[in-house]
């Protein structure tokens, strides 16, 4: 049983719903986390959702002066393996920025690893992302498709997932699940933990959100000229609760599996939606109105990408089971009850 886990990134939107079914899978919760782009008050709410030991420590990963600390609480902790999350995620921005990118995604993981092997906990579930892909498979994507990102963000992804893979082939003490996102969207039910991005919101969901809610005039949807079914992107949105679970599937995986080593499995739902329909389906959710305009297309978009979630199924029981409709009514819940996000 991997029972006491490190959490980096855990007060962020992904990591505080994988926080909650760490907890409620029985599990205790260290979470790292430097709040450069999460609130404290996720962390506190976790403790309001669901009942369990989960203890943090504000440290950068990326920092060379916080490792010495970083280890030194693993070991305290008595970790049996980490989940992941903490690292730069924004594709424009990883653009504009790569040598950061680098210097963060990368530096984080080599850094945990470290702070992993000194505590003897040589299990790892790593957030990865379908953006490793780039646009070269047929969709459904499975995990033997083509990798090839088309920026630095998508790059670093690939790169952790292959140091992860050399690290298991060279230790077989090591365990390794590369778990490739779709598309994240949605909350928790209760409406007390979601996504809230610091400025403006590079992702479809959360800036919906906030146009239904007020803080936005407008959307832009970028481009109905794309060869889809309305023109405009088409990707495989997965609520966020389901994404969450298949983290603590994966755990059970690793704890239990006879062989050691690395394997990706893509976390999707198998079903591609447009931009349009996302925002009708909104719409109805929210029963608000959400007006759009067509602009230009954004650079690096690719037309569409939807899971194949087989191998999921098979090795983690694993299956998406949320709606779209599920993830506009909790995603909604969650910014009308939190209009400004956590300062709210
Ligand atoms: C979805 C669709 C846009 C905003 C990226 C990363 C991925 C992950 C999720 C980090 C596209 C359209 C969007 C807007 C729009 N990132 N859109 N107007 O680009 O599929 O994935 O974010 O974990 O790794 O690659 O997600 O939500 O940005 O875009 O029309 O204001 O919505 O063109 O078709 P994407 P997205």
């Amino acid at each position: 049983m991997l029972n006491k886990i490190i959490l980096t990134g855990g007060a962020g939107y992904i990591g505080s719903h994988v926080a909650v079914e760490l907890l409620e899978s029985g599990r205790e919760v260290l979470i790292i986390d430097d709040f450069s782009n999460s609130h404290p008050e996720a962390v506190a709410r976790i403790g309001d959702i669901a009942n369990g030991n989960v203890e943090l420590l504000e440290r950068n990963l990326a920092d060379p002066a916080h490792l010495a600390d970083i280890a030194a609480a693993a070991k305290a902790f008595g970790a049996d393996g980490a989940i992941h999350l903490a690292g730069l995620k924004a594709v424009g921005e990883s653009v504009a920025e790569p040598a950061r990118y680098y210097r963060v995604n990368v530096g984080s993981a080599m850094a945990l690893l470290e702070a992993l092997e000194a505590a003897h906990a040589k299990a790892v579930v790593f957030s990865s992302s379908a953006t490793v892909y780039g646009a070269l498979n047929d969709n459904p994507v499975t995990e033997d498709g083509k990798t090839g990102p088309t920026n630095p963000y998508g790059r670093t992804k690939l790169m952790i997932e292959d140091m992860l893979k050399d690290v298991a082939a060279a230790d077989p003490a090591w365990r390794v699940c590369n778990l490739r996102y779709f598309n994240p969207v949605g909350a928790h039910p209760s409406g007390r933990i979601g996504e809230d991005p610091n400025d403006t919101p590079n992702n479809l969901f959360p800036y919906i959100a906030q146009v239904a809610v007020g803080r936005r005039e407008k959307l832009l949807v970028f481009g109905d000229d794309y060869e889809t079914r309305d023109g405009t992107g088409v990707r495989d949105y997965i609520h966020v609760v389901d994404l969450a679970k298949g983290h603590v599937a994966a755990l059970d995986y690793l704890a239990n599996r006879k062989h050691a080593g690395a394997v990706d499995i893509n976390l999707g739902t198998g079903t591609g939606y447009s931009v349009l329909e996302a925002v009708a389906a909104f719409k109805r959710a929210s029963n608000r109105d959400i007006p759009f305009e067509i602009a230009p297309r954004r650079d690096g978009d690719i037309a569409e990408i939807y899971a194949d979630a087989s191998r999921a199924k098979e090795l983690l029981g694993w299956r998406a089971e949320r709606t779209l409709e599920d993830m506009c009514a909790d995603h909604w819940r969650w910014q009308s009850q939190n209009p400004e996000g956590y300062k709210s």
